[in-house]
């Protein structure tokens, strides 16, 4: 089965001393499930694949989040974010939103 979008959703979490920052410690693993939940619930009948990522070398930027196809990139830090995002990205189609990550 072929899979019309894929999301994949930075969990790295580095050792808190780490001279970069890492997305698993800003929450990514609870927005990556609330996510899965929220993409079954508002896109029936729609084959979206929401994964986990190892780090996506954004990291000051994150929590990381990019979208294939399309190869746009978001910051998703909130539940509410992710619903915002579900629905004008993967409901509306936009590629660029205000949770667009600068190209
Ligand atoms: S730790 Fe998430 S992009 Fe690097």
């Amino acid at each position: 089965m072929h899979f019309e979008k894929h999301v994949f959703v930075c969990e790295n979490k580095r050792d808190p001393s780490a001279p970069r920052p890492s997305c698993g410690h800003k929450n990514s693993t609870q927005l990556r499930n609330f996510m899965k939940d929220k993409v079954k619930e508002m896109c029936p009948g729609r084959s979206i694949r929401v994964n986990m990522a190892g780090c996506l070398d954004r990291c000051e930027e994150g929590p990381s989040v990019v979208v294939y196809p399309d190869g746009k990139w978001f910051k998703i830090e909130t539940e509410e974010q992710v619903v915002e995002f579900i629905r004008e990205t993967l409901i509306e189609g936009k590629t660029s939103t205000h949770l667009s990550m600068k190209e």
